[in-house]
């Protein structure tokens, strides 16, 4: 089947009551629009239409690759009606089922969608509706049937008589639309009480015409929540949720309160991982097999390996940590780290743009910025790579088996040999050779009976002053 697709964006979402346009929105790390037309091109569409209104330059800016879109404009919202109409241009020629969608609609699943259009092809439709049932029909289009059962018309809710409120299959706003029926549009009459060219009026003027029509009641109404208020947004974004931690736990993952549990939809978890509450999971993170994620946790675009430990209060941006690692509590791995097998990066050790060796243990308050540290290597608590020299960022090359003692500063760029020790206390501004110890703190010395002469000089500069006030 050829197709391509719509997505109607133009809405000024004023029942959202807020600045930002309805459908810029975030779930989940993206927008409702980014979810649509994520979804839309699973179904593998020739061509893509993006209606939207006064916030152009917003929503395509929103949109990583705007290249494969026609974005087209309805300068004054009009309707649903009215915002295909302005689409049609950009389809002239296409030869295909147009699938048009509603931007505020962020759940839709793409099995569902695949299942409408086979639907539609199968039964000849020149316009079919994907419909459902709905327990709280609230504002949604009413699917009133003839008594053979065929779809008659969409009837708003605020057009609706009592007893048409009380139908329960209400209109989605996915539409498989033929270009046959196109010149429909222009038949729709404006909308008295809301002012508006309602596209659902197309079923019913098509009827009127002998052109075939259906409507499909498949898919669950979860998928189908069209976001018109914050309310809903919170919702969707609670529906989305529930879906994805579903998948996890259905796929060997363990949480233990997924309440405050956030998950991009992209994030890849392997079984037997533990998630603990207040666990955010963003953009592409992929978390192995075995590993426990403690709670306030939050993980951007990095790769965790099997069996690794990241314990509470943790930040992890894109970057990788290798197999059985443990990192936190109260630790920042920054962009552009890596992290080696079985390593341990403890509490408050900040790690940026570094490479840390296997087996190599940074347990307590540290600063490795721009470092390539080898294997096994201990790093004592208060050491700070010194990476900045007010110009460039400079590197720390910290080979393998090296010990530094506690307190110590890398001035760089610097370079530690082998095996090398670097005592307690000490600032390295030289490359330290390989097996040598590396000292430059001052010589520890002591003054006899500071103490008591401190005393003394104290007590007669008192006795001093007492005699000058007498006198
Ligand atoms: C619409 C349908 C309703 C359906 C519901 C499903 C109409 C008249 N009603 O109602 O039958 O049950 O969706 O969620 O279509 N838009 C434009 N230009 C406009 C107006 C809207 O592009 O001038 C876009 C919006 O940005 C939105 C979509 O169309 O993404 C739907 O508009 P909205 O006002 O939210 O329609 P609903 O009242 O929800
Ligand atoms: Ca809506």
């Amino acid at each position: 089947m050829k197709l391509a697709g719509v997505v109607l964006a133009a809405g000024i979402g004023k029942r959202m009551n807020s600045s930002l346009p309805k459908v810029l929105h975030q779930l989940h790390g993206a927008t409702m629009l980014q979810h649509v037309l994520k979804t839309l091109y699973e179904l593998k569409p020739q061509k893509v239409v993006v209606v939207v209104g006064k916030h152009f330059k917003e929503i395509k800016e929103s949109i990583k690759d705007a290249s494969a879109i026609s974005f087209v404009q309805q300068k004054e919202a009009k309707g649903t009606g009215d915002a295909l109409l302005k689409a049609l241009p950009s389809l002239r020629g296409f030869k295909g089922t147009i699938i048009v969608i509603n931007g505020d609609t962020p759940l839709i699943a793409r099995e569902t969608l695949k299942k409408f259009l086979l639907l539609h092809e199968e039964k000849k439709d020149v316009i079919s509706i994907l419909s459902f049932m709905s327990q709280e029909p609230g504002s949604y289009g009413r699917i009133i049937r003839d008594k053979a059962g065929d779809v008659v018309s969409i009837i708003e809710d605020r057009d609706a008589t009592a007893s048409q409120k009380r139908i329960g299959e209400v209109n989605s706003g996915v539409y498989a639309i033929e270009p046959g029926a196109f010149h429909l549009l222009k038949k729709i009459k404006i909308n008295d009480s809301k002012g508006e060219y309602y596209l659902t009026d197309i079923i019913r003027i098509a009827r009127d015409k002998g052109i075939k029509t259906g409507a499909y009641c498949i898919g669950s109404e979860d998928e189908f929540i069209g976001v018109n208020t914050q309310e809903e947004l919170e919702k969707a974004r609670q529906l989305m949720k529930d879906r994805i931690t579903k998948k996890w736990k259905d796929r060997g993952v363990s949480f233990l309160d997924t309440t405050s549990v956030f998950i991009s939809p992209d994030v890849k978890i392997g079984r037997d991982t533990i998630v603990y509450p207040n666990v955010h999971l963003e953009g592409n993170t992929k978390v192995g097999r075995g590993c426990t994620i403690y709670p306030n946790v939050r993980i951007q675009n990095s790769v965790i390996g099997d069996g690794a430990i990241i314990k509470d209060s943790t930040l992890i941006e894109s970057s990788v940590v290798k197999n059985m690692a443990t990192i936190g509590p109260f630790a920042h791995i920054r962009p552009g780290s890596e992290i080696g097998t079985g390593a341990k990066i403890g509490n408050f050790v900040e790690v940026k743009k570094s490479l840390v060796g296997m087996g190599t243990k940074a347990s307590h308050l540290a600063y490795l910025g721009d470092a390539k540290i080898g294997k096994n290597v201990n790093i004592g608590a208060g050491t700070i790579t010194c990476n900045y020299d007010g110009d460039k960022k400079q590197i720390t090359t910290i080979e393998d088996n090296v010990f530094i003692g506690s307190d110590t500063q890398f001035i760089a760029p610097v370079k530690i040999g082998k095996g090398a020790y670097i005592a307690a206390g000490s600032t390295i501004t030289k490359n330290v050779p390989s097996k040598a110890l590396a000292l430059s703190r001052v010589e520890q010395r002591h003054i006899k009976d500071w103490v008591l002469k401190r005393k003394l000089k104290v007590k007669s500069e008192k006795l001093q002053v007492k005699k000058s006030e007498k006198s």
